[in-house]
């Protein structure tokens, strides 16, 4: 009999070994943490909302070319990805500024960008996941300069895609996380999640600046409504790809 063995548990979801050696199961959590875990909680319902707001986005963006782990959904809150290395860094896609982009630079909270910027952060929690220059990077040996340039393109395609996505949806993507992870053949793969844990997601039918809110700056900044608010982003997003109601 196959025994399923926990690999890792991150913030958000558990890894768990298949009977199949390149295949693995991630378990979505209910927990919710920020600033580096100094904040905790827990966001009733969050693993599988974000499960199956990560399966449709993930299964959209393989329709438009995008290589990426995911294969499929067994249950609400579990997902099964194609085993990969992860590259340790959060390369983080800006079109509003917002977040740390406005703290460390003084530009103003909601400001369109005049292109969308892409960042690269060193995934290092005892480092507090530190903004990374293109030759620190390199230094470290995170990347190849071919795969940060891989990495830079393809985090960019994947921002217009969903873009126009969420847009589609009547929600402005501000910013967003991205992971990736290398297979066996050395082939670059979309990782990790993309839900409203790793996403700005802004309603546009909102101007009130807390009441645009979707995603976990409500927990993050104490807004309250967290649920209502990742629940909202998941009915849009079915619905807008024809899936109705989970
Ligand atoms: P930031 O403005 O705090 O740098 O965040 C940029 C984007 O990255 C935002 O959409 C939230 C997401 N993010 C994560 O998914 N995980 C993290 O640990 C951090 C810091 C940000
Ligand atoms: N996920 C990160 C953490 O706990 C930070 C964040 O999303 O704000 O620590």
């Amino acid at each position: 009999m196959f025994q399923a063995e926990k690999l890792y548990e991150g913030k958000a979801k558990i890894v768990y070994t298949t009977p199949e050696p390149e295949i693995l199961l991630t378990v979505y959590k209910d927990d919710a943490t920020a600033f580096n875990a100094q904040k905790r909680g827990q966001i009733k319902g969050k693993g599988a909302i974000n499960c199956t707001i990560s399966a449709a986005l993930f299964e959209m963006l393989e329709k438009q070319g995008i290589a990426t782990h995911y294969i499929d959904k067994p249950a609400e809150n579990e997902m099964r990805v194609r085993a990969v290395k992860i590259i340790p860094l959060e390369v983080v896609v800006r079109n509003i500024a917002a977040g740390s982009l406005c703290k460390q630079t003084g530009l103003p909270l909601g400001k369109v960008l005049p292109q969308p910027l892409v960042e690269f952060y060193y995934k290092k929690d005892e480092l507090g996941d530190p903004l990374l220059t293109r030759d620190r990077l390199l230094l470290l040996e995170l990347a190849t300069p071919a795969q940060l340039e891989q990495l830079q393109t393809t985090a960019l395609t994947i921002n217009r895609h969903l873009s126009d996505f969420f847009g589609s949806c009547g929600i402005d993507l501000v910013d967003f996380k991205l992971e990736f992870g290398l297979d066996k053949e050395q082939k670059l793969l979309l990782a990790d999640e993309i839900s409203p844990d790793t996403c700005r997601l802004w309603d546009r039918s909102e101007t009130d600046q807390k009441a645009r809110v979707l995603d976990k700056d409500r927990f993050r900044q104490d807004l309250g409504q967290i649920e209502s608010a990742y629940q909202e982003v998941r009915e849009r997003v079915l619905a807008q790809l024809g899936m109705g109601k989970d």
